[in-house]
Formats: C-alpha cells, structure tokens, sequence
C-alpha cells in the first residue's frame, strides 16, 4: 500500500488509525521496550531531496521506537544520483533491489513521490511533493484535532497562511470532507489563495467553505485555526510578498475559548511567540503527536 494523497483514506480507516495511535501512545509512554519487537529486523528508507525536520525525524525515530533500522539520505537533491540526472523511477528501483520495508520520499516537484510508486512494490509515503500533498502531516493534524475537541465533524476551521504554494493546508482540507457538517474559512490575501482543484474537491463531497479575508470575521466561532508560512522557496522568479497575516495576541483575542491554534511548523513570524504559551496554541503538541501517528501508520502499512 503506498500513501502519496489524502484522499485515499476514508473516514474508518482514519478512525481505525487514531484508535490505534491512541494505544500506540500509550503503550509507548507506559513501557516503551515493548515496542521494539513489532516490527524488528526491518528497514525504512528515507530519502529526502527537501529540507525537513520533524516529518524526517519524527518518521526516522517512529521507525527505531518500533525496532526498525532507518538507512537515510538527507539532501538527495545534492546527493543522491539526481544530481547526476537519474529519474526518481530509477532510484526506486534500485532502491527496491535492497529490499526495504518501506520507503519515505519528499520531492520538491508535485508528483515525482507517484511516479516512483508507480515502479514498485514496496510501500512508498509521500512525505511532501512539492505545491501537491503532504498526506502524513494532515493524518497527524486530523489526530490533533481529534485530541482537542473528541470530534472531526461539525468544526469551523480557518485555514491561512500560503494556501496557494504550501501543501499541508491542501491534504487537511481533503481530509475534513471525510466527516459530516465541515466549514472551511480561508483567511489570507489574493495572492495566496487556496487553488480551484481543492474548492473543486470540497464542492464534489459537499463541504462549505468561504474566503473571508478578515481576521477578526474569519476568526469568530472558530473550532481550529490552521496557520502556514509563506512558502518562499516555492514563489515563481519575480514574486515578493512580504504581507501576510500574522497571529499575534491580538488575533487570539477573536478566537473562542476553546478554539485550538495549529501550524504543520516551520513557524517563521507568521505567529508571534507571545502566543506560545495560550493554552490554545498546539503546534508543539501537533508536531508530538506526528511521530505517534506515523509509528501507527507505519504498523498498519508493515502489517
Ligand atoms: C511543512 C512542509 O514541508 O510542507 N513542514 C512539515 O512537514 N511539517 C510545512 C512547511 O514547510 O511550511
């Protein structure tokens, strides 16, 4: 089973696989040496021709928790034989001659992490492809909603930022048409605003959205607030924009309550530090939550 888009899952199988995130967490925190013999003696491969922190650590230390060896390429970009002009199909092939569990790819172009599964048996995981998808970090968004509110239906969530170029927002809002009763406000400026393939989406499986470019309307009643960087590596030659909105005290002071502040993280200064400590900022506990998650995917997908 490869995982590459988001909309792949239904709603029981992302029920089944918080459940299982759930127990995965647990047994981890009460003894966490049980874990190393789920899925000892095999291997993952990582190869990454993007920068990353958490999805490649937190995939890498996901796998080693579970008794997992993690072989790694960091920077194939520069590294790998891309640099030399070899085809992601190439590489995957290769790869596979080394008989790996799994292996998890970023690509800074949209769709090459698909070309590679479309040579190979063994499970490939989409860790990011360029302005497309990021499936693995809407699962663990999805499971930090989940934490928050004990429901995925029914919410008013904000999503704003670089809707436009970030693919993190994409994958999420794929993900909320798997559940009933959904609104999705898009919060951000023109330049930067969510693509006509996913308003397309939400129309086919029924879910309402709007823009609302403003923050305190946009931010009223709100269950989620989902807040991206400016994707500054992936703006065509030419484009400057400086002027996004930023989450400040200020902002927070819209927000109900019980309202939860997400981010997939990097943060650059899209939400101020002063907001860190709001019980409702969750972006440290969200990226958390992502190496549970993925330790959950990675025991389905090896099962
Ligand atoms: C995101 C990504 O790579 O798309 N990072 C992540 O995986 N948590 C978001 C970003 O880089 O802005």
């Amino acid at each position: 089973m490869h995982i590459l888009s988001a909309d792949q899952f239904t709603k029981k199988q992302l029920e089944e696989l918080f459940t299982l995130t759930d127990s995965i967490k647990s047994q981890f925190l009460t003894d966490k040496n049980k874990l190393l013999k789920k899925h000892e003696g095999k291997v993952l491969i990582t190869l990454f021709y993007e920068p990353s922190t958490r999805t490649r650590l937190s995939f890498a230390t996901a796998a080693a928790h579970m008794g997992m060896s993690v072989i790694s390429t960091e920077n194939a970009r520069e590294f790998s034989s891309a640099a030399k002009g070899e085809t992601i199909e190439d590489t995957a092939r290769v790869l596979e001659q080394y008989y790996p569990d799994a292996i998890v790819i970023r690509h800074h172009e949209t769709g090459e992490v698909a070309r590679a599964a479309a040579v190979t048996k063994v499970p490939i995981i989409n860790a990011g492809d360029g302005k497309g998808e990021h499936p693995t970090q809407s699962l663990l968004d999805m499971y930090t909603i989940w934490d928050s509110h004990k429901k995925h239906s029914g919410l008013k969530v904000v999503l704003g930022g670089d809707l436009l170029h970030g693919r993190t927002a994409r994958s999420l809002a794929k993900l909320l048409t798997c559940f009933d009763g959904n609104h999705i406000v898009f919060n951000t400026i023109p330049e930067l605003q969510m693509a006509d393939d996913i308003k397309e989406y939400l129309d086919g499986r029924g879910v309402t959205y709007e823009e609302e470019p403003d923050m305190k309307r946009a931010f009223q009643n709100a269950d989620v607030v989902y807040w991206t960087r400016l994707q500054k590596e992936r703006l065509p030659a030419g484009v400057h924009i400086d002027q996004t909105y930023k989450i400040d005290k200020k902002a927070m002071s819209y927000l109900p309550e019980t309202a939860i502040v997400m981010h997939p993280l990097p943060r650059v200064d899209e939400i101020l530090t002063e907001v860190d400590d709001d019980p409702r900022a969750k972006y440290f506990d969200q990226a958390g939550n992502g190496m549970f998650v993925r330790m959950a995917l990675l025991d389905t997908i090896l099962k």
